[in-house]
């Protein structure tokens, strides 16, 4: 009984000082993994722009993206404005929640806390977010190169959904979204994005944000590799080991497949011990008992070295040759189908569209952040308001107190 009371006050507090809908991921170990944020770009960027507004570098972009990083001077590559990118983003834990904070903008003239969230970072930050973030007073008075932390969403939700590899993308609802079309487009299904963002009805205003599992392939290397729990989403090519392998989803399989990247250099040895078997050969010798399949898999990065590993298996078939997503050229324009559309929409809207106020929704009542949803989302998922100060402290408020009422539901 009093859970409840508390419940609704908290709620009714939150309607009060809330904008957009984000989903916020408790977390209690200072582990990351990898996540994506969907990006569309406000304006003609070069990569290496687009890099630096994520301190992250172009050619993991790009590979995110599962662009083409052979072109020349690919780096200065021009990317449309509007253009949609999956920018890979380490996600980790912070306070108690999910989120990044590892970068930085550099303000310019004329901008302001909103043109920075709105529209530079297409709305995945609110004003308030960086205000509070950075602690500034009065963000009228913005100083041109001051170094401000752009906090950003993330999710891991264990890297699986539904007990399968998965990665979370923060995708920003555009005013032409529906939930149908955003789980078409990621090939997924209303009620999971509704079980993994909480929310009780399918119901998605322009600004919001959701965290949407991306099917991905998981790696099984050793704990004590650098990159350890690497996972990869179907589409996407992923660069580890310091720039010199690349891995990605076999196509229709679940199998995460690494080869040395094509722009590597002064890598360590990528042979199989043993063997004269390179990292990402296999070979296939058919015999009476079956096809014996070896492989020289990547096994991670520890201590500056290229772990392989070889595995010899004798399988029914030999299998085909592996597939994998083709890699595109760098895209001039905005593509007309969906490859970079975050939803099928009737046409991209010009530019300016997505700075479109993020905050013009409100929480529902009887959605967001009541009770009632915490049992249904992965690791206790907590759908509910993009938070300013005020609000904030209400957010950890209801984390703790969802905690305590799954405790008693289950
Ligand atoms: C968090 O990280 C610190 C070092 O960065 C480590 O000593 C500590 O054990 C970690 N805590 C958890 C819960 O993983
Ligand atoms: C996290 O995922 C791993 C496998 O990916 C699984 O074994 C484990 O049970 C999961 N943990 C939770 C808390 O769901
Ligand atoms: C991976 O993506 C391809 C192409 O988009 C699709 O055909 C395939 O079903 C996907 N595989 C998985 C495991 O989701
Ligand atoms: C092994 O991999 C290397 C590097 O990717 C490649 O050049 C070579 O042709 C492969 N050899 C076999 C037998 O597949
Ligand atoms: C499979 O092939 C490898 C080398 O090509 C060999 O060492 C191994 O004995 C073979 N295994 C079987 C079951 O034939
Ligand atoms: C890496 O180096 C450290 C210290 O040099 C050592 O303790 C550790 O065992 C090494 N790890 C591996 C996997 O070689």
């Amino acid at each position: 009984m009093r859970e409840i009371v508390l419940l609704l006050l908290a709620s009714s507090l939150l309607l009060t000082s809330t904008t957009a809908k984000s989903t916020i991921e408790p977390c209690s170990s200072n582990d990351t993994c990898n996540s994506l944020l969907g990006y569309t770009l406000y304006t003609d960027l070069k990569v290496s722009e687009v890099a630096s507004l994520f301190q992250t570098d172009p050619i993991s972009i790009l590979l995110a993206n599962a662009i083409d990083i052979s072109y020349p001077d690919v780096d200065n590559h021009i990317l449309p404005s509007n253009l949609f990118l999956k920018i890979p983003l380490t996600c980790s834990c912070l306070d108690g929640i999910r989120k990044s904070l590892s970068t930085r903008y550099k303000t310019r003239p004329s901008d302001t806390l909103a043109s920075i969230a709105g529209s530079v970072y297409g709305g995945l930050v609110s004003a308030e977010q960086i205000q509070e973030a950075n602690s500034v007073a009065d963000p009228s008075l913005l100083d041109v190169g001051t170094s401000l932390v752009v906090p950003l969403p993330c999710a891991c939700f264990n890297g699986s959904d539904d007990s399968l590899p998965a990665v979370y993308l923060s995708y920003v609802v555009r005013g032409v979204d529906t939930l149908a079309g955003i789980a078409r487009r990621y090939e997924t299904t209303v009620s999971d994005l509704m079980n993994v963002n909480a929310m009780g009805a399918p119901d998605v205003s322009s600004g919001d944000i959701l965290a949407v599992p991306l099917s991905a392939c998981a790696s099984n290397f050793p704990k004590y590799a650098s990159d350890f729990g690497l996972i990869v989403p179907n589409g996407s090519y992923a660069l580890a080991a310091g720039h010199c392998v690349q891995c990605s989803c076999a196509l229709g399989s679940r199998s995460l497949y690494c080869e040395p990247a094509s722009l590597a250099v002064s890598c360590s040895s990528m042979q199989c011990r043993n063997s004269n078997l390179m990292l990402g050969n296999i070979t296939v010798q058919q015999s009476s008992a079956g096809c014996n399949v070896t492989t020289c898999d990547y096994n991670g990065f520890a201590n500056g070295t290229i772990l392989t590993m070889l595995s010899n298996s004798l399988q029914p078939r030999c299998p085909g040759p592996q597939r994998f997503a083709p890699l595109l050229a760098p895209p001039d324009t905005v593509p007309k189908d969906l490859m970079y559309a975050p939803a099928p929409s009737p046409d991209f809207d010009g530019p300016g569209s997505i700075a479109a106020s993020p905050g013009s929704s409100v929480i529902p009542p009887g959605g967001g952040p009541l009770p009632g949803n915490f049992a249904n989302g992965p690791a206790g998922s907590i759908s509910t308001a993009t938070f300013s100060s005020l609000s904030y402290f209400f957010i950890m408020f209801l984390i703790s107190v969802s905690s305590f009422s799954f405790v008693f539901s289950s």
